[in-house]
């Protein structure tokens, strides 16, 4: 494989770090070379393998970034720690590339960016709801095929969302965005799954429904349920929020398809495993009032077979935070991180990264996963 090119900012840097793809925006490399760093930017936008990404480390690397499609092995860790690394960013939310077990081993605090997805990701998510449920797709190829011809009174029939049941699994951050956007634009009933009980979401969706009805509307309502299968079973849109782990690794299969409803949705903007995308194919092909969104895939940047074949599937390309601010703020967090670390700052203990974004950047690390670990935090 060729040589991948780099580029090098602040040269003289006291501390080496090194970037695994270009990222947008100024300020997260304002952050990094305001801490002393030379920054090292990959410029290609190959997915750098573990032995490029440790021939780069070399001898002397203080911090990293890298990206969710590299495999953060214990090996590269090691290598890491190794050089006198003591700081890794993912540059996304989700982290499940990183083997943090192996990095608290090796000393290496691991950050991610919270925070600054949330809507954005939501919206993508409702984005491909609506767009798999009003088969947006279908038809937009449909017409630029020059097939139309003429209004028809069951043209391209779909789902009536106004007073449905939303299920969410997953009622984090991004799900309960997105519940109440669902729940609010479009005044349907939530129901989610959850091992943890979300008071907040559950008291919102409370208070809107009696705003509704001082209005004269319909009440919503919102329940979280006993069971997946529970879940699943009476929602008319399903949407996946989950970390991907081994107890959500092929979470929604063939035989959890079975249990949705025969013109259910189901959107996927968490990660590509959590659905059997095989089983996937085969559902959608026998039921095609059966309507699914999907921003990730099982084998990345790969399909199964049959996907990109059918119809009733809607399918982008991992790009359910791609938005400017997003992106940005997901740079700035990733290298308020590494920079954080190498200067020995504290934890950042709000839920609120925005400071992170405008004027001065706090003295403090906006989140690392393994921090208590490390004893970051004290
Ligand atoms: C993340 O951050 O985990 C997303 O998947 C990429 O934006």
């Amino acid at each position: 494989m060729a040589p991948k090119e780099w580029t090098v900012h602040n040269p003289d840097g006291k501390q080496r770090v090194i970037v695994t793809k270009e990222l947008p925006g100024n300020r997260w490399l304002d952050i990094l070379t305001d801490a002393r760093c030379r920054v090292e930017v990959c410029s290609s936008d190959d997915v750098l393998t573990v032995d490029e990404i440790t021939e780069r480390i070399g001898d002397s690397c203080h911090g990293a970034i890298g990206q969710l499609t590299e495999d953060w092995n214990a090996g590269l860790f090691a290598t890491l720690a190794a050089a006198g690394g003591t700081a890794y960013s993912n540059y996304a939310v989700g982290y499940n590339n990183v083997d943090v077990p192996g990095a608290t081993a090796a000393g290496i605090g691991v950050g991610n960016t919270p925070g600054v997805l949330t809507e954005t990701t939501a919206e993508m998510a409702v984005s491909l709801t609506f767009s798999a449920g009003r088969r947006v797709a279908e038809a937009d190829r449909f017409m630029r095929g020059g097939r139309y011809l003429g209004w028809l009174p069951s043209l391209f029939m779909g789902m009536r969302f106004c007073g449905g049941t939303v299920g969410i699994i997953g009622a984090g951050r991004i799900g309960a965005a997105y519940a109440r956007m669902m729940v609010e634009g479009h005044k349907m009933n939530l129901v989610y799954f959850d091992l943890y009980r979300n008071e907040t979401l559950e008291q919102y969706v409370s208070d809107y429904s009696d705003f509704l009805v001082a209005h004269g509307e319909d009440s919503v309502t919102c329940r979280r349920a006993e069971t997946l299968d529970d879940l699943l079973s009476v929602a008319d849109v399903v949407s996946l929020h989950t970390v991907l782990d081994d107890t959500t690794r092929h979470l929604i299969d063939a035989e959890r398809l079975a249990t949705m409803k025969p013109d259910a949705i189901l959107v996927n903007s968490s990660r590509g495993p959590v659905i059997d995308e095989a089983a996937l194919v085969e559902h959608c092909a026998a039921n095609p009032q059966f309507t699914a969104g999907l921003d990730v895939f099982e084998d990345e940047p790969a399909m199964k077979p049959g996907l990109a074949e059918l119809d009733n599937v809607v399918i982008v390309p991992h790009i359910a935070s791609a938005t400017k601010w997003t992106r940005e703020g997901m740079a700035t967090l990733a290298a308020a991180n590494v920079a954080a670390i190498l200067r020995e700052y504290p934890l950042w203990e709000r839920d609120d990264v925005l400071p992170f974004l405008l004027g001065d950047v706090p003295r403090a690390a906006p989140s690392i996963v393994n921090a208590a670990e490390l004893h970051l935090n004290q």
